[in-house]
């Protein structure tokens, strides 16, 4: 990968940066002797050794997100710094820039819950002592990483410099990568004091929850896999060049306020495999094989882009994209389905595809067909509001307790009313989904109408007449 910024100010950084990454090697070289003689043992200066050589792998896999040129490293380089640093802030403030949360922030906080835990990080929710809650990521010292580290190695504080690397990475990636399904990066600290070690200061997200997601109306289930091709088609063409997420799976996501974001990044890769031939390029999955073509540079084309649409299609996709489809998005739909499941088409043209199903969507060209005399079975009250328990639930309702759905208009409402045999009326606000599509609060009846000049009932003229008299 070229740098494409001022190759002066890049070589200087290197310099710096492995002067840095020698001073630390010393420093845990020397930890680790200090420690073989106490123990007396004869293999442990060995072992460490191969912890000094795995330290030393990481810190090479940093390299490539320093070099591709950008101000932003210095902020970055700093925290290999081990002293207290909190360096988001830097010399150029990334987006997160004033809200940037430091050590400083962190020093009054409140642990209020666990968030999530895996192999390698723990994720916990804090509220900061000006009230703000964000989400806290640390290594996992009960991980298998850790746990496997300390079995190879019986170091604890070699052991937490390794495992750190894996969110070190992370961290870089999160400022280097942002998009709005990207997990945003609140800021960091370093403080031996605090968690031990270093910690990501981040949004805060639920984990997702795919049964979950699978209850819910298609139009929110369409938003996570189309914001999910928004991402794939920012890190296909990412300022660090084309990115796949070798680990891919639902829970390197959650969701905020609806929207898919990544979070786990520390399996991101930033090059493709490299290639002689055609045959170096194969990508191999349970159920299929696909190859691509080896460059004249040696590496294989589009490669990393298409693992990440075809995990899409085999982890999301299929999940949740066909299942209770509006009819006439149907053939849309199976054929996103189709494309991505045989990698017919690049990343760009499936989100293209999304696009075209969310305009038509949007637009209600799907709904010309409903009859419009359907609307005059109802009467139109304005300015109200129904009210009283005589509700009833639907499937799939915005609302557990209650019938509320998304429409296009009045005409989509009725049509939904007139197919529920509960129904007796429904009313529209201006709430709407994050399509703009309106909800509508489907009854089996009210006990009265109160003012509210936002709303406006529909009451099914042959069903309300009996109650009427
Ligand atoms: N910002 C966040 N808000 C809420 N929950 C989060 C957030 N970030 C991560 N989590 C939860 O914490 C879990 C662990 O985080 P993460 O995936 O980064 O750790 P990991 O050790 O790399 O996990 P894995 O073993 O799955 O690779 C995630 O699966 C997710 O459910
Ligand atoms: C994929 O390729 C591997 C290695 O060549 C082979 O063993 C496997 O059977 C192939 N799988 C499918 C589904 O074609
Ligand atoms: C795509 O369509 C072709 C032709 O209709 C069909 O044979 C194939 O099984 C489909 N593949 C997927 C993944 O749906
Ligand atoms: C993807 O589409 C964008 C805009 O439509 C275009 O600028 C870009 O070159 C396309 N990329 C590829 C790989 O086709
Ligand atoms: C609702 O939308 C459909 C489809 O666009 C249209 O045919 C119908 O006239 C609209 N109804 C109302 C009340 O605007
Ligand atoms: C809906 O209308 C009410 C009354 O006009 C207003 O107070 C409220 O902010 C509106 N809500 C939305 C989501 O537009």
């Amino acid at each position: 990968m070229s740098s494409r910024g001022n190759p002066l100010f890049s070589a200087t950084f290197l310099a710096l940066l492995i002067i840095s990454l020698t001073v630390a090697l010393r420093k845990w070289h020397f930890t680790l002797r200090e420690k073989g003689f106490g123990d007396a043992a004869p293999n442990v200066d060995l072992s460490g050794e191969e912890l000094l050589q795995q330290l030393n792998e990481r810190r090479q896999e940093l390299v490539p997100f320093y070099t591709t040129s950008n101000r932003q490293q210095l902020a970055v380089f700093s925290s290999v710094n081990p002293q207290k640093s909190d360096t988001l802030g830097g010399t150029t403030p990334p987006v997160t820039a004033g809200s940037a949360i430091g050590c400083s922030e962190l020093s009054g906080m409140t642990v209020v819950d666990v968030l999530g835990a895996g192999y390698t990080k723990t994720v916990l929710k804090v509220v900061l002592q000006q009230g703000i809650t964000v989400a806290l990521k640390s290594v996992n010292e009960q991980g298998a990483d850790m746990r496997s580290c300390l079995e190879d190695f019986r170091d604890p504080r070699g052991c937490q410099e390794l495992v750190s690397f894996k969110l070190r990475k992370e961290i870089i990636l999160l400022q280097r990568l942002q998009h709005t399904n990207i997990v945003k990066l609140r800021g960091q600290c370093q403080d031996s004091g605090l968690v031990g070690g270093i910690v990501a200061v981040l949004e805060q997200g639920t984990p997702l929850q795919m049964i979950q997601l699978l209850q819910s109306p298609w139009e929110e289930r369409f938003r996570v896999c189309f914001g999910l091709v928004r991402l794939l088609q920012y890190l296909s063409q990412s300022p660090l060049g084309s990115v796949a997420l070798l680990d891919f799976q639902p829970r390197q996501f959650v969701m905020v306020s609806g929207e898919l974001k990544l979070t786990d990044l520390d399996d991101a890769s930033v090059r493709g495999p490299s290639c002689q031939t055609d045959s170096d390029c194969l990508l191999q999955f349970p159920l299929r094989n696909f190859t691509f073509s080896c460059s004249a540079h040696g590496v294989c084309e589009g490669l990393n882009e298409m693992r990440n649409l075809y995990n899409a299609y085999r982890y999301f996709f299929i999940y949740l994209l066909p299942h209770q489809a509006p009819a006439a998005l149907k053939p849309l739909v199976d054929r996103i389905m189709n494309t991505t499941g045989e990698l017919k088409q690049s990343v760009n043209e499936t989100l293209g595809a999304f696009e075209e199903v969310l305009h038509v969507y949007k637009s209600g060209l799907h709904l010309q067909n409903l009859p419009p005399s359907i609307m005059e079975e109802f009467a139109a009250v304005k300015g109200m509001r129904a009210v009283g328990n005589m509700q009833y639930r639907c499937w799939p309702s915005y609302e557990q307790q209650a019938c509320v759905l998304s429409v296009h208009n009045a005409t989509e409402a009725a049509y939904v009313c007139s197919s529920h045999p509960e129904c007796t009326s429904f009313s529209l606000s201006n709430q709407t989904t994050w399509t703009g599509r309106l909800l509508a609060s489907f009854r089996s009846g009210y006990s009265q109408m109160l003012p509210d000049v936002s709303s406006t009932v529909y009451v099914k003229s042959t069903k309300a007449l009996p109650a009427m008299l």
